[in-house]
């Protein structure tokens, strides 16, 4: 099952503004962070088994700069993301990842890594793989 989780809408954390000035967005509004990289997007996603997840995350860079962000999981740094420039901010694109889930509540963070911060963030879909358990070993 995919759901989507808004970047405006809590438990999600934005360590910014949540905005509205550039079109496109879906929901109310996207996360603005911080321009720094103490800034970040963090998301509340549930799982109804632990598996792997296909995260689609939809971002708008309208700097010429890729934005670089950790992927950070429950606590755990998982992977990386590079979010390129879009062309203008109100130009969005999706980035898709790949997240290690636990069974029930889970905390996805972007952190960025550079200077820049994040690029804005839309909202994450988040597809599980239900009743998939995670291979062991
Ligand atoms: C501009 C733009 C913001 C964006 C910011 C940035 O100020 O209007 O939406 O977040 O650049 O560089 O991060
Ligand atoms: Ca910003």
């Amino acid at each position: 099952a995919t759901t989507r989780y808004e970047a405006e809408a809590s438990p999600a954390v934005c360590t910014g503004t949540i905005d509205s000035n550039w079109a496109g967005f879906s929901g109310s509004g996207f996360c603005n962070g911080d321009n720094g990289t103490s800034a970040y997007a963090q998301f509340t996603v549930n799982a109804s088994a632990a598996g792997t997840a296909t995260l689609k995350v939809r971002f708008a860079n309208g700097t010429t700069s890729a934005r670089a962000a950790n992927i950070v999981v429950n606590g755990s740094t998982t992977g990386t993301a590079s979010f390129e420039g879009t062309g203008a901010w109100d130009t969005w694109a999706t980035k898709t990842l790949t997240v290690p889930l636990r069974s029930g509540s889970n905390t996805v963070r972007l952190s960025p890594t550079t200077s820049g911060g994040l690029p804005n963030i839309d909202y994450v879909d988040v597809e599980t793989g239900d009743g998939n358990p995670q291979p062991t070993g």
